[in-house]
């Protein structure tokens, strides 16, 4: 069946009701020879609805020869060539600002969850150990040294939020900005000055790997590091040795280097927090996601100025 849009990956269902009433739309995960079906139907998509921990492939861009645009509902547009995207006159378009707050919450959540232990007393209950005695004491949360890689919308939400703790902020970014926070220029530096550092910064090749040996290093044996942004910018094998030999106290994980696969030794770690990627999953940040993708998509079907570009 050809199709005007083709969605990689699936939106909320009312977002999803909606864009199938308005175009014809074929769904990627179900289609069973996707090298026949590009073939046969690739010329007839004009727009790919894509999440941002997704993106589109080379490949795949290059198999669409009327492609217009690519529609993240998402923040993050690193899994996007967008080198590519404006050389072959495509768009590309993000949904900023409506995940900000959802975001910054988890972050927050995912650090006290880490460092107190939660998981853990959930489980102590449920395994039948609280009869047999009291469950081994956490990390204390509030008046430490916070430090915060990348000062976007994000990492200014969680730094709110953070000021309510008591304790110390400080940031690195590509510069300073007029925020009352301390600027490190160097994350080493910010490593070593912070007893949790919490990762917002945008994935993509300028920050692959950033967090590596040295950061964790300088973050030390009682640091916690948590990571609501993109796997990529950690070192996850760094960060499982280091984790391993008790060169850190621990860490929370919502993204990893490929997902959805999460390495064993990460999952053996009793100090380590994991979820799936959903730091943005709530019913209402993800209705207003699709409801400014397709407010995207409609503006570029009516070749009206798109509400949020990237490209
Ligand atoms: C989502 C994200 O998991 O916004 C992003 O860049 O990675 C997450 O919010 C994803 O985009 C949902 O489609």
């Amino acid at each position: 069946m050809s199709a005007q849009v083709l969605e990689l990956s699936p939106i909320i269902a009312s977002g999803e009701e909606e864009l199938h009433r308005t175009y014809s739309v074929c769904r990627w995960p179900g289609v069973s020879d996707p090298d026949a079906w590009l073939e046969r139907d690739g010329a007839s998509v004009r727009a790919v609805v894509t999440g941002g921990h997704l993106g589109i492939t080379n490949e795949m861009m290059q198999r669409l020869p009327s492609l217009g645009i690519v529609a993240i509902a998402g923040v993050g547009f690193d899994r996007v060539d967008l080198e590519m995207a404006r050389a072959r006159g495509v768009r590309v378009t993000n949904t900023p600002n409506v995940l900000t707050e959802d975001v910054a919450d988890f972050a927050v959540g995912l650090m006290i969850a880490t460092l107190r232990r939660i998981q853990a007393g959930d489980d102590y209950i449920r395994n039948g150990r609280w009869p047999g005695g009291e469950m081994e004491l956490a990390r204390k949360v509030s008046g430490r040294r916070y430090g915060i890689i990348g000062l976007g919308r994000i990492g200014q939400a969680i730094a709110r939020r953070l000021q309510g703790f008591g304790g110390s902020i400080a940031y690195t970014d590509v510069k300073p900005q007029d925020v009352p926070f301390t600027f490190y220029p160097t994350l080493v530096e910010l490593a070593g000055a912070s007893d949790i550092l919490i990762v917002a910064a945008a994935g993509g090749p300028t920050t692959r790997n950033l967090v590596g040996r040295d950061v964790l290093a300088a973050l030390g044996p009682n640091g916690y590091l948590i990571n609501v942004a993109r796997g990529s910018i950690v070192d996850q094998l760094a960060l499982v040795e280091a984790l391993q030999q008790g060169q850190l106290a621990g860490a929370g994980l919502d993204v990893f280097a490929d997902e959805p696969n999460v390495p064993d030794v990460l999952l053996k770690l009793s100090n380590v927090t994991v979820t799936p990627h959903v730091a943005s999953a709530t019913v209402e940040a993800r209705e207003q996601m699709a409801r400014l993708m397709l407010d995207n998509l409609a503006a570029f079907f009516a070749g009206k100025p798109l509400p949020t570009p990237v490209v």
